[in-house]
């Protein structure tokens, strides 16, 4: 089994899409084993996306991911890590596959509804960034 760290993002919270969302990821075989609401500041933001921060959307990206709350989530079942990322889709929804939560749900590359790790070593950073080892259940 593995693990892997999601967020539902400001924008599909504002929309009240969370429950399509989280209907996604049942629907793929995931087991949710940690969740929660709550609202990041700047600069928690900032801290998240660390590895972004020279990029030209790193403050812009900051700003969405803290106008509002977001659901924080641990998923497992095998292969958790790629799988998310391909039942994410593309960053950009324009993109991304038929039938994936960023095409169905996506607004723009920075309004994309859903975030993954991309490999090991950042779910191994995102997931205690959130949670403590109690709150995986
Ligand atoms: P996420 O998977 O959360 O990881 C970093 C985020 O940066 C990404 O999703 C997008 O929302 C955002 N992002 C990536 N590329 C761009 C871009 N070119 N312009 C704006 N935002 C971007």
């Amino acid at each position: 089994m593995e693990r892997t760290f999601a967020i539902i993002k400001p924008d599909a919270v504002e929309r009240n899409v969370t429950g399509k969302v989280i209907e996604m990821i049942e629907a793929g075989g995931f087991k949710i084993v940690g969740m929660k609401k709550i609202r990041l500041s700047k600069c928690q933001a900032e801290g998240f996306y660390y590895v972004h921060k020279e990029r030209p959307f790193f403050g812009d990206l900051c700003a969405f991911m803290s106008r509002g709350p977001v659901i924080a989530l641990v998923l497992e079942k095998e292969n958790a890590i790629a799988d998310w990322r391909t039942l994410m889709g593309a960053t950009n929804p324009a993109n991304a596959t038929e039938g994936t939560i960023r095409k169905v749900l996506g607004v723009s590359i920075e309004e994309n509804t859903v975030h993954g790790s991309d490999a090991p070593e950042t779910a191994a950073f995102e997931i205690p960034y959130f949670f403590n080892q109690l709150e995986l259940v």
